[in-house]
């Protein structure tokens, strides 16, 4: 797999969807022990969102978008590493939820990016 694209966004599926998975179990009040992994794979999602916007660029994808992306790939990790401090007590449910929607949607960026950046590379061929 040669294709740049294709490689980060199957990274990021993979370590998406663990990561994701690690996540609801913690939820479920299990799995604790997995906390640094999760946020490794957390992080790794976050660095190859970065890196496909930046790829995003010269592939003929809308700059606000990609704009979206950069911001959201600091987001997430600055986020995530704050967690246990954001909003303690009876309203952190909020920030979890939060936490949930910024990493889901760091997952759905890079497939609507990895989508039109393939079809800008198609073309331009
Ligand atoms: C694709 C990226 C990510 C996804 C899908 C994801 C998903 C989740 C979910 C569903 C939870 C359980 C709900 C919650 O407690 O908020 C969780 C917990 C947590 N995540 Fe993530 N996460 C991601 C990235 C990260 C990153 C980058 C970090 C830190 C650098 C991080 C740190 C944490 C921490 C500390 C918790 C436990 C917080 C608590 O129990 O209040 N996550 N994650």
């Amino acid at each position: 797999m040669t294709n740049p694209i294709l490689l980060l966004r199957w990274i990021i599926r993979i370590a998406g969807i663990v990561a994701l998975g690690m996540g609801l179990a913690f939820w479920g009040g299990s799995g604790s022990a997995l906390l640094s992994a999760h946020q490794g794979l957390g992080s790794l999602v976050s660095i190859a969102l970065l890196l496909m916007a930046v790829l995003g660029f010269s592939r003929g994808v809308a700059p606000g978008l990609l704009g979206l992306a950069l911001v959201w790939s600091l987001v997430v990790p600055a986020i995530g590493v704050m967690q246990f401090r954001l909003l303690p007590g009876d309203l952190h449910w909020i920030i979890q939820v939060f936490h949930l929607l910024l990493g889901g949607g760091a997952i759905a960026l890079t497939e609507i990016i990895a989508g039109r950046a393939l079809k800008g590379q198609a073309v331009a061929a």
